[in-house]
C-alpha cells in the first residue's frame, strides 16, 4: 500500500528531528509489509510567518486534507509576546483538520548502566481543542470546557486504555503491560474551578457510565497538582494535559524523548512534545527520538503497528544500551549519530 505522509519540520530543531523520522520510515525491513512511503514537504512556521505573512499557508492544509494519509510535525517557535498578525500553526492544524486528542506515552527505558531509575509507562491523553483563549488588550483568559469535547476526549482515553493494556487483542493477562485491571484516571482541579473543571469531570465520568464496554477499566480522579506517579492512562483538559507530560517528561529523562499523536477521527499528526529548542537548534545535537517515536505513533494510529513496534523496539534497544546518546540524555552523540544507531537496530 502506498502511504503518503505530510512532513512539516517548520522552526529550530524541528529540521533536524523530522529528517531523522523519515530516515526512520524508509529503512523499515521490507519483511514487515511495509507501505511504499511517499513524502510531501510542506511550509509552516513562526520563520515562514516572517517571510510570507502566514504560518499556516492555504497550500500546507489543502495539501495534507486533499493528498494526505497522515503528517509529522515539527515543532514551531512561537514567541511569547503578541505578534500583530501570527497564530500558531499547529493550533490551527489541530483545530482544521478536528485532530481532538493528543495521546502522549511517556514511558522510559532503564538504561543498562542506570538502575537507580524507577520505571515509568503513562498514557496521557490531552484534549486537544479548548481550555484557555487569550483575550487581545486585556490580561483576561477565556476558559472553555465543553460536554462534546470533554467527552469523545474521554472515549479516546477508555478505548486506548483497552487497546494499550491487550484486552481487545485478547492477550493473557500475565503477558499484558499493567498486569492489573486497566485504568483511566481523569485530572482536574475542580476543587477551585467547579464549573468548568466540574464539566470535564462529570462528562468524562459519564463515558464509562454509560457504557457497559468499559466495565473493564477502572476510573480514578486526581487533583491536578498532585500527581503521584503510579498510572496507567491519564486523561487531562489541553492546559494541564501539557504541563503534566512536560512535568512526567524529566521522569523519563528529557524532553527530547517523548512523542505525541494528535488523533481525530479521519487523520493524525505525529509530534514531538518538545518545542523548537532555539538554544540548541543548529548544533546537530537535538535528540531525534521524540520525533521518531512520533513517527511509530502515527504508523500505529493508521494501523501498522508492526511497523511502529519495530520502531519502538529499536528506540528502545539504542536507549537500554546507552551507548549513543545526545547531551540531553547524558551522551556525546549528534542527531545524526543516534539516527544511525537506530536504523541499525531496526
Ligand atoms: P523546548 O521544548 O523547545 O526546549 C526546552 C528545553 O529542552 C531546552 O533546553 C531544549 O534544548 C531542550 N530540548 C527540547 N527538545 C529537545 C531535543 N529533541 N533534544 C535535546 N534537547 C531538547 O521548549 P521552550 O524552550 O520552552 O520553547 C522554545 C520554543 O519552542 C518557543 O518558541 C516555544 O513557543 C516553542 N514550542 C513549540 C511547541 C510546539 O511546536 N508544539 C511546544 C513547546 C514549545
Ligand atoms: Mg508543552
Amino acid at each position: 500500500k502506498k502511504l503518503t505522509i505530510g512532513l512539516i519540520p517548520a522552526d529550530g530543531i524541528g529540521r533536524e528531528v523530522i529528517p531523522a523520522a523519515q530516515q526512520v520510515l524508509e529503512a523499515l525491513p521490507t519483511e514487515l509489509d511495509k507501505p511504499r512511503f511517499n513524502f510531501i514537504h510542506l511550509d509552516a512556521g513562526f520563520e515562514y510567518f516572517q517571510k510570507h505573512g502566514t504560518a499556516l499557508p492555504e497550500k500546507t492544509l489543502e495539501i495534507l486534507k486533499n493528498e494526505c494519509d497522515g503528517a509529522l510535525f515539527g515543532a514551531v517557535s512561537s514567541p511569547s509576546h503578541k505578534v500583530a498578525g501570527y497564530s500558531s500553526p499547529i493550533v490551527a492544524l489541530r483545530k482544521h483538520l478536528d485532530l481532538y486528542a493528543n495521546v502522549r506515552p511517556v514511558k522510559s527505558v532503564i538504561s543498562d548502566k542506570d538502575i537507580n531509575q524507577k520505571p515509568i509507562d503513562i498514557l496521557i491523553i490531552r484534549e486537544n481543542t479548548e481550555c484557555l483563549a487569550t483575550g487581545l488588550k486585556i490580561a483576561w483568559a477565556d476558559r472553555k470546557i465543553s460536554e462534546y469535547a470533554s467527552k469523545r476526549c474521554g472515549k479516546m482515553a477508555f478505548e486506548m486504555a483497552l487497546g494499550r493494556n491487550g484486552i481487545r487483542q485478547n492477550i493473557p493477562m500475565n503477558q499484558r503491560i499493567w498486569k492489573s485491571k486497566p485504568k483511566v484516571t481523569i485530572v482536574h482541579k475542580s476543587n477551585v474551578l467547579s464549573i468548568t473543571d466540574g464539566l470535564w469531570r462529570e462528562s468524562v465520568r459519564s463515558v464509562k457510565e454509560n457504557n457497559h464496554k468499559y466495565d473493564e477499566v477502572d476510573m480514578e480522579e486526581q487533583l491536578v497538582d498532585s500527581m503521584p506517579q503510579a498510572f496507567d492512562v491519564v486523561v487531562a483538559p489541553n492546559l494541564y494535559g501539557d504541563i503534566i507530560s512536560d512535568g512526567a517528561a524529566a521522569l523519563v529523562g528529557s524532553l527530547g524523548v517523548v512523542p505525541s499523536a494528535n488523533v481525530g477521527d479521519t487523520f493524525v499528526v505525529g509530534e514531538p512534545v518538545h518545542g523548537s529548542a532555539p538554544d540548541i537548534a543548529g548544533q546537530n545535537k537535538a535528540n531525534p527520538i521524540a520525533a521518531i517515536r512520533s513517527a511509530g505513533l502515527l504508523l500505529e494510529h493508521i494501523g501498522y503497528h508492526k511497523q511502529a513496534l519495530s520502531i519502538y523496539n529499536a528506540v528502545d534497544n539504542v536507549m537500554r544500551e546507552g551507548n549513543v546518546l545526545t547531551p540531553d540524555l547524558g551522551g556525546s552523540s549528534t542527531t545524526q549519530q543516534v539516527t544511525q544507531a537506530i536504523l541499525k537496530s531496526l
